[in-house]
């Protein structure tokens, strides 16, 4: 790894922990999510990867899209709803359609090696075949980000950071919500 490549690392490692540790991520990462919780993440994250593949990704093989509607028509299929597009959502994904090219490249950045690097640890604790998390040829698309990033994308990429805890928060408050609403029912 070279230094270019650590530097941008550091300057977003801070909101990198943050990420890591909202209360929804970790509870997928221990394996606790219900199919309906996931379900609704991935809802999130079609919205958020379906932006990006408007535009070409600097790899073939990073395509995110194919991959969720799998993932997302198998839970459908089980019986479970279609959860709806949260708020925090919707404002990532008209933040990213209104970025010149250069900056949305920030975000495919952290939004691609966040499946590749967690998500690779992800696969096997999410309820579900995780066809989200299959690369065709996986060192090749991250050798592409690689050898696009640039130091001076920190600002960007932590910006896109905060969307994403947003979404986080906003999917554990909706996890809460539905639950209280049961219990307000005596359900
Ligand atoms: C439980 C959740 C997560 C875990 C366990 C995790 C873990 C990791 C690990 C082990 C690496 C590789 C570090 C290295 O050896 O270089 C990594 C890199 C990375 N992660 Fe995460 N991560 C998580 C969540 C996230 C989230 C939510 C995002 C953003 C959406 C994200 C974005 C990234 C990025 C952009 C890199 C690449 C940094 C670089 O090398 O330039 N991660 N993550």
């Amino acid at each position: 790894m070279n230094e270019q490549r650590i530097a941008l690392k550091e300057a977003t490692s801070e909101k990198h922990k943050q990420a890591e540790n909202m209360p929804f991520n970790q509870k997928m990462f221990q394996g606790n999510l219900s199919k309906k919780e996931y379900l609704n993440y991935l809802v999130q994250q079609f919205a958020v990867f379906g932006e990006l593949e408007k535009t070409p990704l600097p790899h073939v093989s990073l395509g995110r899209s194919k991959g969720l509607i799998f993932d997302i028509q198998e839970l459908l299929n089980e019986g479970l709803n279609m959860p709806p597009v949260l708020p925090a959502t919707k404002a990532y994904v008209d933040y990213l359609a209104q970025l010149a090219q250069e900056q949305r490249l920030a975000h495919v950045y952290l939004q691609y090696l966040a499946v590749v690097f967690g998500g690779q640890m992800m696969k096997t604790k999410v309820p579900s075949s995780g066809k989200f998390y299959a690369f065709d040829s996986i060192s090749e698309g991250v050798q592409a980000i690689r050898n696009v990033q640039k130091d001076e994308w920190a600002d960007e990429v932590n910006v896109g950071f905060d969307f994403t805890i947003e979404i986080f928060r906003e999917l554990e408050w909706s996890t809460n919500n539905v639950e209280n609403e049961s219990f307000s029912l005596g359900l």
